[in-house]
């Protein structure tokens, strides 16, 4: 089945060959087939491929743009709290601690449970243009239960992190150096066939700069891409182990230092920015201008948890990043598609040219902008992909 979809206003394509990176073009058309992009072009040129098309829509001058790639994100959870995010807003600081909570709750549910939580999250990011979502393990934090959240995530995306390196369990609370070896050895044993990276939370209460180095490290050893939670609540020298490491992502970036800019320029890792984070936690945003300009690669994910950013609207991120974070529409659009895409290390992801994924978002609006111009409104009007 050939889809040609004609009379688009604006479409995003992520191409650089129409100009800038964002590839943006005007009265435009689109056309796939079994779920990869066969051409794109102008709306004028599209009439020579009617006759090649099975069906011929029309998007009425609406804008089109890459279905979002949410690249961080700790969907697999029970429960909820609430009340520490009450606590947060009449003063409280957001702490690592938290997580035990969740940790508590998933290991109550049932897998059927999880499974329902999970795809229901999903539904509601794909309502708001999400077509590809990673999903971290990390409230589980014993082999039993993180291999049953890499399990059951696995049933809903490819694209699966594990992180039993969340926090340190109750359970081996004053002995974080045999939790390491553990999450290190049998725990990465037992999860390896469902996941294709690893990631670590680099921060006071969680776990050091040398044992974050050690779960990189053998991460690297089995041959998964590696991505570190770095800077979140403060700066320490995580950023440039992580990078020496050769890391993927660096997530959060809160106070990523200039030493740290400097480090990230010259090793490509991507800064994720998760600005649903600031927001709950009370906690600075960063400056995305500061590191587009210094030529950083950024991406924008929701950062789903329960904890530090209940959210799943990657126009939400959108917005506050470009209110808050000094980024222009086009940069952070780019960044929620593009960036996510190279962050998991899938080119296919992100853009519209010949043979990319046909993830595709048809807004109701003329044009991108009206992602961040009308903040809290779901512009989602089709999801193809
Ligand atoms: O990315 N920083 C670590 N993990 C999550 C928070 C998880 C929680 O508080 O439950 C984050 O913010």
């Amino acid at each position: 089945m050939t889809t040609l979809l004609r009379n688009i206003g604006e479409l995003v394509t992520n191409d650089p060959r129409w100009g800038d990176r964002f590839g943006i073009l005007h009265d435009a058309a689109l056309e796939w087939s079994e779920g990869v992009v066969t051409w794109v072009g102008s709306d004028s040129d599209a009439q020579s491929r009617v006759s090649n098309a099975t069906e011929v829509l029309d998007a009425e001058g609406r804008a089109v743009i890459p279905g979002f790639v949410d690249s961080h994100t700790h969907i697999a959870f029970a429960g909820e709290r609430s009340l520490e995010f009450a606590a947060r807003m009449a003063g409280t600081a957001y702490s690592a601690g938290g997580i035990n909570t969740t940790d508590a709750a998933t290991r109550a549910a049932t897998d059927d449970e999880l499974r329902e939580l999970i795809g229901g999250r999903i539904s509601e990011m794909r309502a708001q243009g999400t077509t590809t979502v990673e999903v971290k393990t990390g409230y589980g934090l014993t082999i039993e239960h993180e291999v049953r959240l890499a399990r059951i995530a696995r049933e809903f995306t490819d694209h699966v992190t594990f992180l039993g390196a969340h926090v340190v369990p109750e359970e081996y609370v004053g002995r974080t150096d045999d939790y390491v070896d553990l999450v290190c050895g049998e725990m990465l044993d037992a999860v390896d066939s469902f996941v294709t990276a690893i990631d670590v939370f680099c921060e006071d209460g969680a776990f050091s700069v040398d044992q974050s180095r050690r779960i990189l490290e053998a991460g690297v050893k089995r041959g998964l891409r590696t991505h570190i939670h770095a800077a979140q609540l403060g700066s320490s020298t995580s950023v440039q182990m992580a990078v020496e490491s050769g890391v993927a992502s660096i997530d959060h970036g809160t106070f990523v230092t200039d030493v740290d800019v400097h480090a990230l320029c010259k090793s490509g890792a991507v800064l994720t920015l998760l600005p649903g984070s600031d927001f709950s936690t009370r906690q600075p945003y960063p400056d995305a201008r500061r590191f587009i300009d210094a030529g950083v690669t950024v991406a924008l994910a929701t950062n789903c948890n329960p904890g530090s950013s209940y959210t799943t609207s990657m126009a939400f991120c959108i917005a506050i990043a470009v209110r808050e974070m000094g980024m222009t529409p086009s940069e952070a659009l780019w960044s929620a598609t593009k960036g996510g895409s190279i962050s998991l290390g899938s080119p296919l992801l992100g853009n519209f040219e010949v043979g990319s994924l046909a993830h595709i978002v048809e807004l109701d609006a003329p044009n991108h902008i009206h992602l961040a111009y009308r903040p809290g409104v779901n512009l989602v009007r089709t999801v193809w992909g």
